[in-house]
Formats: C-alpha cells, sequence, structure tokens
C-alpha cells in the first residue's frame, strides 16, 4: 500500500533548510540563523510568502480510520531543547531512536550543543549499531508567529481508510508528542523583572496551547518545579503530589474519603508562581478537551551531566543554582561558596535539598511519554527526585571528594523564602510511570567534575 500525500506541507521546512549556510548532515539547520528582532524582542517572521496556514485544521484522524500507507517519520517537538535539562533529554530520546525536533532560541543555551549532541548520538549508534534518528533544530522563538507555520510545515493531508473501506483526507501531524524546557528559571531575575518571566513562561505557553490545538498535538510534557510546594515543603516531611492540586480530587486517606482542593500556599517569587499558573492552565486544559493528555513532572534539584563531559550546565546569564555556582568557585570563577543558613533544624545545619542526576530527570520524561501514550487523557503531576535527602555541607563534601580540592565557604544568613528541608515523595512515579532514580549524588559529582575538566581543557586550547 502507498502513502497518498495530497497536499505535503514541507515547503516551508525545505526552502528554509536548503537556503541555510550552515547544514549538518542529519540536522535541519536553523531556519533564522540571524533572527531580526521586533520591538517587543520577538524575532520577527522571515518565511516564503506563498505558505499558506490555515485558520483552524477541523478535519482529524477519527477513531475507525486508518492511513493507507507508510506515514512519514514522527518527531518529538522539544521546545528548549538545547538547554540544561533540554539537551540531556533530548540526547536520551535519539538513544531510544526517536526523531527529534527542537525549537530553541538560544536565549539561555549555544548552537554547539547541537553539535555534541549529534556527535554522542551518533557514537551511540555506531556502539549499538542502530541507524541514526533524525534531529531538526529550528531556532525561534517559541512565542512567535513562525511557531505556527513550523508545525503546519509537519503536518501532512494524508488518506485514511476505515472498515468498510471508506477513504477521507484528512490532517496528521507528524509531531506524536511535546517536552516543554523553555522557560526563565532564575529566581532572583525573576524579582526584578516579573513581567518578562510572565510573558515567557506564562503567556508563551498559553499561545503555543493554542497553536498545538489548532493543528491536533495533544500529547504534552511539561517543565515544572518543586516551587510550586511553596510553603508545604515547611512541613520537613516528604512533599506529595497531591499537596498541590489544580481541582478538586477526591482521596482515601486512612480509610476516609476526603477531597482535595486547589491551593497554593507561600510561593515565594513570580517564578514560582509561573510554574504554578502554567499548571493551573494546563489542568484547565485537560479538563475542557478530554483529548489532552498533559503529564507535569516537578523536578527537584537537577545536577550532574552526560558521563561524557559534552553536555553539561552552561548558562549565558549568572549561575544561581547550587552546583553551578561549585564548579565557578573550582574553576576560579568565583572566590567561595555562600552558604545561607547554618541553623536548620537538619543534620549539620544546613538546609536539605533532593538532588537528582540530569540524566535520571532526562529518563523521567521518556517514562511520562511512553506513558502518556498508554492512557486515555487527563492532567496528571509527578515528582522527578531521589526520594533522599542531602545537606549542602555533604553536596559540597561529594564534589571535593570527586576533585580533590577545597572549596572555600562563606557562612552567611538564611535568604528570605528559603526553606530548610525540600524532598520528594517518589511513589507516585515508581508506581505509575515504574520510574526511579538510578545514579548517586557521588555520581553527580564526578560527572560535573568530568564536565568541568574537559570545559576548562577545550578552553586552555582555544588560549
Ligand atoms: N534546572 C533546574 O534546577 C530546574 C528545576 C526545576 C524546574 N526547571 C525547569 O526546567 C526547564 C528547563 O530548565 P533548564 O535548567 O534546562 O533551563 P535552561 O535555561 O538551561 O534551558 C531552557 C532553554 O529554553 C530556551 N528558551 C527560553 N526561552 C525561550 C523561548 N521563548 N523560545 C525558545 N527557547 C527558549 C533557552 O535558550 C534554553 O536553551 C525550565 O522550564 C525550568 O524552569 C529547572
Amino acid at each position: 500500500m502507498e502513502l497518498i500525500e495530497a497536499h505535503n506541507m514541507d515547503s516551508y521546512a525545505n526552502s528554509l533548510a536548503s537556503s541555510s549556510s550552515s547544514r549538518l548532515s542529519s540536522v535541519h539547520a536553523s531556519p533564522l540563523t540571524t533572527p531580526e528582532l521586533s520591538d517587543d524582542g520577538f524575532e520577527i517572521d522571515r518565511l516564503p510568502s506563498p505558505m499558506r496556514v490555515s485558520d483552524s485544521v477541523e478535519e482529524r484522524e477519527d477513531a475507525g480510520w486508518r492511513l493507507v500507507g507508510q506515514p512519514s517519520p514522527n518527531f518529538i517537538l522539544v521546545i528548549g531543547g538545547l538547554g540544561y535539562i533540554g539537551s540531556h533529554t533530548v540526547l536520551e530520546l535519539l538513544r531510544e531512536g526517536h526523531n527529534v525536533l527542537i525549537v530553541d532560541n538560544l536565549s539561555n543555551s549555544y548552537e554547539s550543543v547541537l553539535h555534541r549532541i549529534q556527535l554522542l548520538t551518533s557514537a551511540h549508534c555506531k556502539k549499538t549499531g542502530g541507524s541514526m534518528p533524525l534531529i531538526h533544530f529550528h531556532r525561534l522563538d517559541y512565542r512567535s508567529r513562525s511557531m505556527r507555520l513550523l508545525l503546519e510545515s509537519y503536518s501532512d493531508l494524508v488518506m485514511t481508510i476505515n472498515a468498510s473501506g471508506q477513504q477521507k483526507m484528512t490532517y496528521r501531524s507528524r509531531i506524536t508528542g511535546v517536552i516543554h524546557f523553555a522557560a526563565y528559571k532564575s529566581v532572583v531575575e525573576s524579582i526584578a523583572k516579573p513581567l518578562e518571566y510572565y510573558q515567557n513562561n506564562v503567556c508563551g505557553l498559553v499561545s503555543l496551547l493554542q497553536h498545538l490545538e489548532a493543528y491536533g498535538i495533544r500529547n504534552f510534557i511539561f517543565s515544572s518545579s518543586a516551587t510550586v510546594y511553596g510553603s508545604k515543603s515547611d512541613a520537613g516531611v516528604p512533599l506529595r503530589e497531591e499537596y498541590i492540586v489544580h481541582h478538586p480530587e477526591e482521596q482515601v486517606q486512612d480509610g476516609h474519603k476526603v477531597v482535595l482542593q486547589p491551593s497554593a500556599v507561600g510561593l515565594s517569587c513570580p517564578y514560582a508562581r509561573t510554574k504554578y499558573f502554567s499548571e493551573a492552565i494546563l489542568a484547565d486544559m485537560a479538563a475542557a478537551n478530554p483529548e489532552w493528555r498533559i503529564v507535569v513532572l516537578r523536578y527537584f534539584n537537577p545536577v550532574g551531566c552526560d558521563p561524557s563531559g559534552l553536555l553539561g550546565e552552561n548558562p549565558r546569564g549568572e549561575a544561581t543554582n547550587l552546583f553551578p555556582v561549585l564548579t565557578q568557585v573550582l574553576t576560579g570563577h568565583r572566590k567561595m561558596l555562600d552558604v545561607f543558613g547554618s541553623d536548620w533544624m537538619t543534620r549539620d545545619g544546613t538546609a536539605i535539598r533532593d538532588f537528582i542526576h540530569v540524566l535520571d530527570v532526562a529518563r523521567g520524561h521518556i517514562s511520562a511519554l511512553e506513558w502518556n501514550a498508554d492512557r486515555g487523557n487527563g492532567f496528571r503531576s509527578f515528582n522527578l527526585g531521589s526520594g533522599s535527602g542531602t545537606t549542602v555541607l555533604e553536596a559540597v563534601k561529594s564534589l571535593e571528594a570527586a576533585s580533590g580540592r577545597k572549596i572555600p565557604l562563606n557562612w552567611t544568613g538564611r535568604r528570605a523564602g528559603d526553606v530548610g528541608f525540600c524532598v520528594a515523595s517518589t511513589d507516585r512515579a515508581l508506581k505509575e510511570l515504574g520510574w526511579s532514580t538510578r545514579e548517586s549524588i557521588t555520581q553527580c559529582a564526578s560527572d560535573l567534575w568530568n564536565f568541568v575538566q574537559k570545559a576548562t581543557s577545550d578552553l586552555a586550547a582555544k588560549v
């Protein structure tokens, strides 16, 4: 049987890719290599004019109808896929054989990450004898109007057939799932620039969902954060997903039925509110249209990197998370590490966090995608954490052990909004996703040190 493509909408992607100067063998190059910026900072659309964009794509591949012939390759769309967690997840997706379509505006990452991903994937395929999956990259602000055209270019009008042999033309997106990482993430910066955070993290999400809805792409994984638990962390017990719900949920507790009510308590900054609001919007989407399958993943403290040392956390802006700051102390870019508070009710007086290796986080996304594909519909949240707490001092010692170097400390008072204990309950992720962490804090530290050494020697080679 043969696939009939009555209207192939690939012209956009093809013409853009062929006009680009920096093309990798199996990587579609950026359509907007030197983006023009409009007044509001969005990239201006520069797309071929004859391209038709329908206002809404009404016809869908319905139940009871199947494709005639071989379908075109499917993709997982990864937005923010060249950032710290995104790049590791893209690599893991490729290692699992998925084709990946990356959208990133490089506001907090570099195009060189794409080349490293390709290198690592190619090495993996050689080792396993597998074929190289497709990697497409579009340098694009996910809030720009070009996003709609991009989705259109991954949508085909195809022939389908039902059980009684009737044929009809229907739209089919080649994007079978979306993982949305793109956001601004600095707590401190969000306090100084709240509107930029709401614009990118919340308004951007709303317009993205409208575009996805128009193209019938409703399998969605969202990067959330333990920050949504706000002051619930103060209780000093592992945080359970049901502590934060967005619609009333029935639950049996100690043999009694209780109804959990939506609430947010003590969200400490605009960044935390962007994550809470985004989750609430996604829960409302799933409630309004049962075809949506939405998973929100609440990360605890992702650290470490791929053992190759080729990928890692390399932000353009100022590093604020513990491990990137520790890295800067080790490389001499900072004199010492500020430790906020030595009087927490913990074993050594420093705050306890749930550090999780970024590869475990990446694998969590694959589990969530698989789980989402199998179930009917709805909204579900999962913690991605190890379930065990490490104090700041223990984290410092792990990196001192990995590097063989002493890390100077500057003891300072507690910061406003900080909590002493923030550890995940991992029951739900284990029971429903079948996912749990594999890597230890020692592994995180040694992989991070490997990355630091590689980065330092690369830099030395360039000088
Ligand atoms: N790293 C953590 O500790 C942590 C913890 C909890 C939650 N999260 C969330 O996980 C997600 C990924 O975090 P990360 O640490 O990888 O951050 P990151 O900054 O390294 O990656 C984000 C990527 O998104 C891109 N991006 C940002 N805005 C964009 C836009 N408008 N259009 C296109 N691309 C855009 C950036 O260039 C970057 O490559 C974020 O949503 C973050 O809030 C991170």
